[in-house]
């Protein structure tokens, strides 16, 4: 069959379940025939080989049973760089990114005040928040900071299938690091020069247990963290099924926060608040409609000094900025 034909075939098809029927199409014929785009839209006489039509046409039968594009394909751009994901992965999402940003610029902060410094994240999912994080701040070390420093940034997952995800992309996208320690629940991967040192763990945990020395060895030498990052669950219960048919094709754990939708957020507050350092940071994505139920929840029960939103492109407050005492 032709390419020209195979897309006269299955544009109708995609029509009925996919929003982006001709994307739909052109990314997965580029991502079949491992061809760019270019080609594929001067190239449409082009007789697509037997096994790659049976293949396209597996995709096609995916995409009309609403398998998100990137659980076919296996990858995503987040922060400009490729994960690999699978369907036991949250699939990373652009605003997510705004995450990222936030958490540099107070990286950049902590680092005018200290030495080391101490991260801990919750849920890496793919690992794309701290990987993120790292390979900017190896672009940027310099300006960062002049003189010796270290950073310690420790990554947490429940799901055994996404940590090996976690793993996958630490080893393939980080360069220059050596490994340290690797079991099936933990990677610890180090980057050093002579006057910075990256140290990254991401680790088998779940939020429900205290994260602190006694119940993980691991542990960075300082269990005071400085700052707590997380994209939580947070989707309130009730709401999972009215979650449009492609997103429900991610693992629920990824996304479902308890009723209403902070229980997730509640076990970060309550399990590590004890292993943090003085005025440290916790910088959360949140369910836009649950930022006042939070803040009610975080004054009544932690003495903090500050709690703010961020928002995200849209307007809405997706994320919560608490520094704490
Ligand atoms: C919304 S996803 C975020 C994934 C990734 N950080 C991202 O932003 O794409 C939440 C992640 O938290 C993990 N998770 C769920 N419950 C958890 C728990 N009790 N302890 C630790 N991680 C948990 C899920 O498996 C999932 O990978």
């Amino acid at each position: 069959m032709k390419l020209s034909q195979f897309t006269k075939q299955a544009l109708p098809l995609l029509k009925r379940t996919s929003p982006t029927p001709s994307q739909d199409i052109e990314l997965l014929l580029c991502y079949a025939l491992n061809k760019p785009k270019e080609w594929v839209l001067l190239n449409q006489e082009y007789e697509i080989p037997q096994n790659t039509e049976k293949r396209l046409k597996k995709y096609i039968q995916e995409r009309l049973d609403y398998t998100p594009l990137e659980y076919i394909t296996k990858e995503k751009y987040f922060y400009s760089n490729l994960f690999y994901l699978t369907n036991n992965t949250l699939i990373p999402r652009p605003e997510t990114e705004i995450l990222v940003d936030e958490s540099i610029k107070e990286i950049n902060t902590l680092l005018k005040q200290k030495n080391i410094v101490h991260i801990l994240e919750i849920g890496t999912g793919t690992a794309c928040i701290p990987i993120s994080i790292i390979q900017e701040i190896k672009k940027g070390i310099k300006l960062f900071r002049e003189g010796n420093f270290k950073i310690n940034i420790t990554s947490t997952e429940l799901s055994k299938k996404a940590l090996q995800v976690a793993f996958n992309n630490a080893n393939r996208i980080l360069k220059g690091f050596s490994t340290v320690q690797k079991t099936s629940d933990l990677l610890i991967k180090k980057f050093s020069t002579k006057s910075f040192t990256l140290n990254f763990n991401i680790v088998h945990a779940d939020i429900h247990i205290p994260f602190n020395k006694s119940n993980f060895k691991i542990s960075p030498s300082n269990m005071n963290f400085d700052l707590f990052i997380s994209n939580p669950p947070y989707i309130p219960t009730l709401e999972m099924k009215n979650l449009d048919a492609f997103v429900q094709k991610e693992p629920p754990e990824a996304l479902n926060g308890g009723k209403q939708g902070i229980q997730i957020i509640q076990k970060i507050f309550s399990k590590t608040i004890k292993q943090r350092a003085e005025n440290a940071v916790f910088l959360i994505e949140i369910h836009p409609p649950n930022a006042q139920i939070l803040k009610k929840y975080i004054e009544k029960n932690y003495e903090i000094r500050t709690l703010s939103w961020i928002k995200d492109l849209s307007g809405k407050k997706r994320f919560i900025r608490v520094e704490t005492i």
